[in-house]
C-alpha cells in the first residue's frame, strides 16, 4: 500500500483533505500531521512514498522540511501545497519540489497529482535512475536566467516588459531568442526586436521553455562529438516542439497543454545531452550503432548505461522543478502506454511529433523511431495519421 503524509498547521486544512481523500484510504495509507518536526518524526518511524507540506508553518517551513526530505529520503515524492504564494515559495518550490498544489485544491486535482506522483516515482527513483544519476557529474543547472524570471512573475508588480528586461541583460541569450522568434517557423508576420515583444507575440510560457532549451544547448560541453551531434539534435528538438504544439493546437484549446506539448517537445532528448557530455565516447559509439545497425537509440542506451535518455531527461526536469505534465511527457516519449493517462495530452503530441520530426528533411540523426499505434488508439490519434503526416510536412517546408 502506498504511503502519504501529509503536513499542514491548519488543522481545518488536514480535516478537508482528510475528507476529500477518504475514499482512498483502501489505497493508501496517510497520515496527517501539523507540523515538520512531527513529519521528520513520522518519516525516520516508517517509510513514506509521498509527503505532501503546506509552505507556510510556524517552527520549521515547509521548504526546510522538504530541503530535509530531499536529503535524508530522496525516494520520496515531494509535493508543496500553498495558499499564498510568495518569491521565496516559488522559488523554493522550483528547486524542492516535484510539484506544487495550490489551495483551495479540488478534490479531482488532489487524487490525480498525488497518483502521477506515484507513477513517476516509480520510473524516476527507481534504483537504476538514482545509481546512474548520481555518478553523473556534469547535469546541466537550472538558468539563473529561468529563475529570475519565476521570481518575477510571482511578484505583485510582474509585467510582460519587466519579464523582456531581464532577458535583455542577457546579451547571447537575446541574441539567440530573437534570431528563433523571428524564423520562419513561428509565421510572425511582423519582426520582433526585443524580448519584451517576443513575450507579448509568443507568449510567457513558450518563451520559458525557449530559454531552457537555449541554454542547454549553448552550454552543452561535448567533447568528441562533432557541432553536427549538436546542431541536428537542436533542429530536432525545436521541430519537435513545433509540431507538438501544432499538434495540441489543432486537437485542444486548452492553453496549459498547448505550451505543454511545445516546452516538451523541446527538451524531450536533453537527456542524450546529459549522457553525451558526461559519457562522450560510450556515447557517441552508441549513437554510431543504432545509426548503422537501424536500431533505437534508446534500446541500446538501455543496454549500455540500464537507464535511457527519457529516464535521464525526465529526472533532470523534475530535479528542475518543470510541471509534472512535461516531466511526463519526456519520460514517456517513445513509450506513451506506460503512463496511466488515457486523454489527448502533451504526451501524446510529443510523441507523434517526435516521429515525424526524425523523419524526411528533419535531422532527427538518421535514428528510427517507432509509433506506439495501441496507444494512439486509446487517445484517438490513429485515424489522424495522414494528417499528422501533412502537417509535419507543413511545419518541415515552412523551416527551409
Ligand atoms: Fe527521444
Ligand atoms: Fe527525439
Amino acid at each position: 500500500m502506498k504511503r502519504i503524509l501529509f503536513v499542514d498547521d491548519e488543522v481545518n486544512m488536514l480535516r478537508s483533505l482528510q475528507r476529500m481523500l477518504r475514499d482512498m484510504r483502501r489505497e493508501w495509507e496517510m497520515v496527517f500531521v501539523e507540523s515538520g518536526e512531527a513529519a521528520l518524526r513520522e518519516l525516520a518511524g516508517s517509510p513514506f512514498d509521498v509527503v505532501v507540506a503546506d509552505v507556510r508553518m510556524p517552527g520549521m517551513t515547509g521548504l526546510e522540511l522538504l530541503r530535509r526530505v530531499r536529503g535524508e529520503y530522496p525516494a520520496v515524492v515531494r509535493i508543496i501545497l500553498s495558499g499564498h504564494f510568495d518569491q521565496d515559495a516559488a522559488l523554493g518550490a522550483v528547486r524542492l519540489a516535484h510539484q506544487s498544489l495550490y489551495k483551495p485544491c479540488q478534490q479531482d486535482e488532489l487524487k490525480a497529482t498525488i497518483r502521477r506522483a506515484f507513477v513517476l516515482q516509480h520510473v524516476l527513483v527507481g534504483d537504476e535512475v538514482k545509481i546512474v544519476a548520481a555518478e553523473i557529474d556534469r547535469l546541466p543547472s537550472l538558468p539563473a536566467l529561468y529563475n529570475q524570471i519565476i521570481q518575477q512573475l510571482s511578484s505583485p508588480d510582474a509585467s510582460m516588459k519587466k519579464i523582456g528586461d531581464i532577458i535583455s541583460m542577457d546579451i547571447a541569450m537575446t541574441a539567440k531568442m530573437l534570431q528563433i522568434v523571428n524564423s520562419a517557423y513561428f509565421g510572425l508576420r511582423r519582426q520582433i526586436a526585443t524580448p519584451a515583444e517576443a513575450v507579448v507575440y509568443m507568449g510567457l510560457e513558450q518563451i520559458k521553455a525557449l530559454v531552457l532549451s537555449l541554454h542547454i544547448f549553448s552550454h552543452a560541453q561535448l567533447d568528441g562529438f562533432s557541432d553536427a551531434f549538436l546542431n541536428d539534435l537542436w533542429e530536432h528538438s525545436f521541430a519537435t516542439g513545433v509540431l507538438a504544439r501544432e499538434v495540441a493546437q489543432a486537437r485542444s484549446t486548452d492553453r496549459v497543454l498547448i505550451d505543454g506539448a511545445f516546452t516538451a517537445g523541446v527538451l524531450h532528448d536533453v537527456g542524450k545531452i546529459v549522457f553525451a557530455s558526461n559519457y562522450p565516447q560510450a556515447y557517441s559509439d552508441i549513437v554510431r550503432t543504432a545509426k548503422d545497425d537501424r536500431r533505437c537509440l534508446h534500446e541500446i542506451e538501455r543496454d549500455h548505461f540500464r537507464v535511457t535518455h527519457t529516464e535521464i531527461g525526465a529526472y533532470l526536469l523534475s530535479i528542475w522543478g518543470l510541471p509534472e505534465k512535461i516531466v511526463e511527457a519526456v519520460l514517456f516519449h517513445h513509450h506513451p502506454s506506460r503512463c496511466a493517462d488515457d486523454h489527448f495530452s502533451a504526451l501524446a503530441a510529443v510523441h507523434v511529433a517526435n516521429h515525424f520530426s526524425s523523419k524526411g528533411s528533419f535531422a532527427g540523426q538518421g535514428i528510427p523511431t517507432t509509433l506506439d499505434l495501441e496507444y494512439l488508439d486509446r487517445v484517438g490519434l490513429t485515424a489522424d495519421l495522414r494528417e499528422l503526416e501533412r502537417l509535419a510536412a507543413r511545419v518541415r517546408a515552412t523551416a527551409r
